[in-house]
C-alpha cells in the first residue's frame, strides 16, 4: 500500500505519526511510503533519516496526499487539510469526531475512510492507541508539578523529595488509572509521600499491591479528601469516567482549605477538568493562580515532549498500520475487531454510534461497508 505520512499543521504539534524505524518496517512488508520533507524535524527525524530507512521525502502536503493511498497523521485534519483528503482514501489518525461537528461533515463530505486511533478497542474495553499518551501525561503531571511548587514559579517553595531530615512534599493523586498510576509511581521515585484515590475498589486493590511503600491508597469520596487536602502540596487529577464529563472532585471553595501555593495540575482538562476551577492553557501560558492556588490545565501534554510521545505513539500504532497496510482496511478490521472499532466515517457515512449519536446524525453499521468494492 502507498503509505503518506505529511508534516503536521496543527499549532505547536511536533510529533509526526511514523518514525524512521516505522518506515523500515513498512518497506520491509513491500510497501511504499512517503514522507513529506521536515515532517519529522519537531520529533528530532531528518529527512535523511527517513530516506535511509527507504521512504521517498516529498517537498509537499500536496504531493504526500495526492500520491497516498492511506495517510497516517498524529491530529485531526484542520480546515486548511479539509481539501487535501480525497474519496475512499484511507486517513489513520487521532479525529475526537464528537467534540466536532465541523470535522465530521467536512470527513463525510470527503468521502474518506477515517480510522481513528481513540475508538480502536481491545476486547477488554482498553483503548490502546489511547494508553501511551495517558502513560506520558501521567509521568509529565509530577515532573511539571515538582516544576511549580518552586517559589520563582509561584510555588510554595517546597522540594518534591525533600532532604534527610526535612519532610519530602505530600502529593494526592485523583484517579488511579493509567494517568494517575504513572504520576504515582513518578512522584515516589522522588521520594514524595503519595496518596492516590480512585472509587474502584479493585483497582486500589492491585495498586496497594504494586506501588511502592511511599504510596498510599485511598477511596474517593468528598469526605476523605476535604480531609487530605490541606497537608498536600501537589494534587494531580487523573479522573474519568468514559463518554462524560469529568466530575468537580475539587470544587472551589475547597481552594481555602489549601496553603497559598499549592499546585493543581489538571490531567482530566481534555474531559472538562476535575477541578471546578479549571480552565484550558497551552504550553505558551500553561498556569495561572485562583486564590493563591497555582493552576496547570495544559491540554495536550504529550506535546511538549515529542520525542518521547512520537516513539510511544508509533510503537503502539504500528502493528495496526502493518495490518491495515498489508491486506487493506476492510479485510484488516474483518479480521480485527480492535480494528473495527476503529472505523469513525466510511465514504460518507458515520459508521461509529457515538458520533452519530453526537450529532443527530443517521448511524450505518461498519460492516455494510466490509464487503464492498472499494
Ligand atoms: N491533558 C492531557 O494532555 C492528557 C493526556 C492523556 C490523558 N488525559 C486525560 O486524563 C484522564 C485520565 O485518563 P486515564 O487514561 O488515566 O483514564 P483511566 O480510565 O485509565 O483512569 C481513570 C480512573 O479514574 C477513576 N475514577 C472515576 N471516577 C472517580 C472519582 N470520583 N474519584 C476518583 N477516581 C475516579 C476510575 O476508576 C479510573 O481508575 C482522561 O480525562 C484523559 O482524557 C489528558
Amino acid at each position: 500500500m502507498i503509505t503518506g505520512i505529511p508534516k503536521e499543521i496543527k499549532n505547536n504539534e511536533n510529533r509526526v505519526a511514523l518514525t524512521p524505524a516505522g518506515v523500515q518496517e513498512l518497506k520491509k512488508n513491500g510497501h511504499t511510503v512517503y514522507v513529506q520533507t521536515r515532517a519529522g524535524e519537531g520529533s528530532g527525524f531528518s529527512d535523511k533519516q527517513y530516506s535511509l530507512a527507504g521512504a521517498e521525502i516529498l517537498p509537499t502536503i500536496e504531493e504526500v496526499y495526492l500520491r497516498s493511498e492511506m495517510i497516517i497523521k498524529v491530529k485531526e485534519p484542520i480546515l486548511q487539510e479539509y481539501p487535501l483528503i480525497q474519496p475512499n482514501q484511507l486517513v489513520f489518525t487521532y479525529f475526537h469526531f464528537a467534540s466536532s461537528e465541523e470535522l465530521t461533515k467536512a470527513m463525510m463530505k470527503s468521502g474518506a475512510v477515517c480510522l481513528a486511533y481513540e475508538t480502536v478497542e481491545k476486547e477488554d474495553r482498553s483503548l490502546p492507541l489511547l494508553i501511551p499518551m495517558s502513560e506520558v501525561a501521567g509521568r509529565m503531571s509530577v515532573q511539571e508539578g515538582a516544576k511549580y511548587l518552586e517559589k520563582p514559579m509561584g510555588g510554595r517553595g517546597i522540594l518534591l523529595g525533600g532532604v534527610p531530615g526535612v519532610r519530602p512534599a505530600k502529593v494526592m493523586v485523583l484517579g488511579g488509572g493509567i494517568v494517575g498510576m504513572h504520576a504515582a509511581r513518578m512522584a515516589a521515585g522522588m521520594g514524595a509521600d503519595v496518596t492516590i484515590l480512585d472509587v474502584n475498589l479493585n483497582r486500589l486493590r492491585y495498586l496497594a499491591e504494586v506501588m511502592p511503600p511511599n504510596v498510599n491508597t485511598f477511596y474517593s469520596n468528598e469526605y476523605n479528601i476535604r480531609e487530605l487536602i490541606p497537608s498536600h502540596d501537589l494534587i494531580i487529577g487523573a479522573v474519568l469516567i468514559p463518554g462524560a464529563r469529568a466530575p468537580h472532585l475539587i470544587t472551589r471553595d475547597m481552594l481555602k482549605h489549601m496553603r497559598p501555593g499549592t499546585v493543581l495540575i489538571d490531567v482530566a482538562v481534555d474531559q472538562g477538568g476535575c477541578i471546578e476551577t479549571c480552565k484550558p492553557t497551552t504550553h505558551e501560558d500553561p498556569v495561572y493562580v485562583v486564590d493563591g492556588i497555582v493552576h496547570y490545565c495544559v491540554a495536550n501534554m504529550p506535546g511538549a515532549v515529542p520525542y518521547t510521545s512520537t516513539l510511544a505513539l508509533t510503537n503502539a500504532t504500528l502493528p495496526y498500520v502493518l495490518q491495515v497496510a498489508n491486506k487493506g482496511w476492510q479485510k484488516a478490521c474483518m479480521d480485527n475487531k480492535e480494528l473495527l472499532a476503529g472505523l469513525n466515517i466510511v465514504q460518507g457515512d458515520i459508521v461509529y454510534k457515538g458520533v452519530a449519536e453526537a450529532f443527530n446524525l443517521p448511524h450505518i453499521p461498519a460492516e455494510v461497508h466490509l464487503n464492498k468494492q472499494v
